[in-house]
This record gives structure tokens, sequence and C-alpha cells, in this order.
């Protein structure tokens, strides 16, 4: 358990790092490094300063506390662009492809969620093991069941956190117990938008799981839904598994793809996130630029479920908005080090390439940006949320000893996430408040 403060920060000195833009634009100078920075936030939690602890300090006033953190890196708050907390018992479980897994794993697990106190149990260590590995923003897919979203953005309130979730609409190919219908589907959804949405720093996305699991009733209810109301937003899956492709053209023969069937449901736009994006073609990437959708990379579960290596750069070119995802179960670790670390890897095996600082900045200011929240949070801007991480780069023994051997900013920040974890978050803070494990 992570246990609140009590009291808020009002500054914290340290290695100032975030990104201003994307670092992969040609002569773009979108890193912001500051070696002795200080980071002054308001009571409202908002930052109010960050610059050079000399410029700054004159700005502090004489009663003011100050979190000195001598040689870490403080950042904004990674987001985690799609995750299901539901699955967070399951993960790591053996050895299957998606349609199995789901199968098998997925959906046992989540039929437990009819019982409101374990999704509540589930839910408050989720949100914990979010803090802890330094997420402070994320995406979340709950169950079909709505109680489950509830115990969601409940324990996202309890923790000030800003996060997106959704009720997952599924009402047909899926085991009997986790099936609503398209009109129940839809009026849980409009229950919870009215309970939660705009709430503290709550938002909702509508959620349907995947086409097949969805009556073209229900898709046609989730889209027009979310065309009448652009303050929401859509998550889902597209393209991830070829068996999956296979089922989909099945159900759609006449669709020339699988996310043209969600364009058809009207499901692409600004504020439509879909995870995966494995197999498309330049028609289908050309329609996802075209509709301002954005992707969320998943490179643990791409790679854990043998699924397929994402087409970086197709969606680069494209300026497509990205965000670096976990999608624990699916995907292996809470933790965005690690993932930056086989996202790094998966691009590669593509004959791709990934910096550090282009991680980075998918895991703060970029998945801020594919979630439309960078008018809130993602960087270290005067009047932005206080989300921030304390990234310590030599918390291991290994990084320790790696870190000796780095010369420049970049290798530090390699070495960092290829070798880093959970352990070198020293310290989360949301809304200028630290959270720590105790
Ligand atoms: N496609 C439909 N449901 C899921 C899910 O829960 N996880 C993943 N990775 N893909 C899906
Ligand atoms: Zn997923």
């Amino acid at each position: 358990m992570i246990q609140a403060a009590s009291s808020a920060a009002t500054a914290i000195r340290g290695r100032l790092l975030h990104f201003t833009d994307d670092p992969a634009l040609p002569g773009s100078s979108a890193v912001h490094y500051v070696d002795d920075g200080l980071l002054i936030i308001n009571s409202s939690g908002l930052i109010k300063a960050a610059g050079p602890f000399q410029l700054l300090k004159s700005q502090l006033s004489s009663d003011c506390k100050v979190d000195h953190y001598p040689g870490k890196l403080i950042m904004p708050g990674f987001v985690d662009g799609h995750i299901h907390y539901p699955q967070t018992d399951i993960i790591a479980s053996f050895g299957t492809e998606l349609l199995t897994w789901l199968e098998r794993y997925t959906f046992p697990a989540e039929a437990a969620f009819s019982d409101p106190v374990h999704a509540q149990e589930v839910a408050a260590f989720f949100c914990d093991l979010l803090l802890k590995n330094g997420t402070t923003t994320a995406s979340v897919f709950t169950t079909v069941h709505a109680a489950s979203c509830d115990a969601m953005f409940a324990a996202a309130l309890a923790r000030n956190m800003r996060l997106i979730a959704g009720k997952v609409l599924m009402d047909q190919n899926c085991p009997e117990n986790l099936r609503d219908t398209a009109e129940t589907g839809h009026d849980e959804s409009l229950q919870l938008i009215e309970a939660w949405h705009g709430r503290g720093r709550l938002a909702y996305a509508i959620t349907p799981r995947f086409v097949p699991t969805s009556s073209p009733a229900q898709l046609r209810l989730a889209g027009d839904l979310f065309q009448s109301r652009p303050d929401l937003y859509l998550q889902s899956h597209v393209a991830e598994n070829k068996d999956e492709i296979a089922w989909v053209a099945r159900l759609y023969p006449e669709a020339r793809s699988y996310l043209e069937v969600y364009r058809d449901f009207r499901q692409l736009g600004p504020r439509a996130i879909f995870g995966h994006c494995l197999w498309l073609d330049d028609s289908d990437w050309d329609l996802l630029a075209d509709t301002g959708t954005s992707i969320a990379f998943c490179p643990t579960s791409n790679l854990f479920l043998g699924s397929g290596l994402l087409d970086l750069n197709a969606a680069r070119s494209r300026r497509i908005p990205i965000s670096l995802a976990t999608d624990v179960g699916g995907g292996t670790s809470f933790s965005m080090l690690q993932t930056m670390a086989e996202a790094y890897k998966a691009v590669r095996l593509r004959g791709q390439v990934l910096t550090a600082e282009e991680a980075f900045y998918m895991a703060t200011l970029g998945g801020a940006r594919a979630l439309h929240l960078d008018d809130r949070i993602g960087s270290l801007a005067p009047g932005k949320e206080a989300d921030l991480i304390v990234l310590d780069p030599a918390a291991t023994t290994l990084l320790h000893r790696r870190m000796a051997q780095t010369r420049t900013l970049s290798e530090e920040l390699f070495a960092l996430m290829m070798l880093g974890d959970d352990r070198c978050i020293e310290a989360t803070y949301v809304l200028g408040q630290p959270y720590r494990p105790s």
C-alpha cells in the first residue's frame, strides 16, 4: 500500500527533464534539461515555476518546504495509454496467442469482477502499483460489470489521479456471464458517464472491447454516443492478431479492412485510442491520420502474445499521436521503463529506431497528447498539474555501475530505460502530493 503524505510539497529540487515537443521531429529543440533545477508548486498542485535553482531560489518563501533529490531526475509522471486493471492477477499466464489467452485466462479472471468487493480490492492494488511505477495517468479498461468501473474510478479519485476508464461493452462471442446487451451496455455507460466523467480528474472512455465481441447494434450505439459527445473518449483494440483479423473478416465480409469496420460504426476520431494496430495497410494508416485517431503501442503484449511488430515509422511519418502502453495483463510489466526497453527491441526487429529521448517523450508528453491531456499534464511547464516522478538512475547495483560509463544525458537515459524498473522510481507526486511505497 502506498501512503498519501499529509502536506503538499511546495518545491522540488533536482535534475529537471521534460519535453516540449517530439524529439524525433527534424531540427527539434524539444529536450529540456536543467542540471540543478527547482520546481515550485502552488497550493492547487499546479506547477508555478520550473528552472535553474540559482535563478528561482529567490522565489522560495522562508517557510517553503523543499524536497531535495541530489543526482535524481525529476520528470512528468508516466502516461500509460492502454491497460486492463481486471487482468492484474493473470499477468504472465503461460504461452498462448490472443484468442486462446482471452478464453483461458482473461474471461475467467474478468468474471470475478461481478463481485464489487473483489473489484475494489484489485482497483486499489492496481492504482498503488501504477504510482509505485511512476505512472500517474492511464487509460483503463474495466470489465463488463458497471461496478468494476465504479471501483476503478473510486480508487483513482481517492488518490487524486488523472485517469480515463470505461466499462467494457460486449454482448456476443464471449461467456454468458460476461455479456451485456446493446441497450444495457449503452444505458450503463450513460449512468457511469453521469456519475464519474469530469469528477476530480476523471474522464470516461466508451469501451467496446473489440469488433468480435460486440453486435452491430452495440457497435452502432457506441459510435453514435461517441459522435454525440466530443468530450468523451473511445478506446478499443484493432488488428492485433491474424486469427482475430480473419474472424472480423468473416463477421464483416463486405468490409475492406478491420479498421474500416470501426470507421463504419463512427468510432474513429480525436479522442479515440486504438491499441496494437499491428496489421494495418497504408490505407488504414491514412485513415487513422485523416480522422485524428490515436494509437497505443503495446510492445510487451505484442511480444508476449506473439502478435506482431508495430510499424512505428508508418505512424510517425503521418504524425499519428502515439501513446506507449503496458496493456497489462497481455503485457508483462507495469513499468513504463521496461515497456520502453521492449519498445526499443520491437522497433529494432522491424529495422527501425527508437531513441531514449523519443521513448521518454512517448511515455510523457507524447502520451498526454495522444490522450488529449497535454494542456494538463505531460511536461513541467508552468500551469501543468504537478504529477511528477523522481527517478534514481543508479537505483540498482548494475545501473550504478553502468552509469559510471555514461558520458551524455542520452547515454544515461538509454541505459536507464533498458535496465530500469520500479526500483528506479524514488518518489511519485500526484497533484503536488508525494506518494511513497510504505
Ligand atoms: N483484444 C480484445 N480483448 C483484449 C484484451 O483484453 N487484451 C488484448 N491484448 N487484446 C484484446
Ligand atoms: Zn488491451
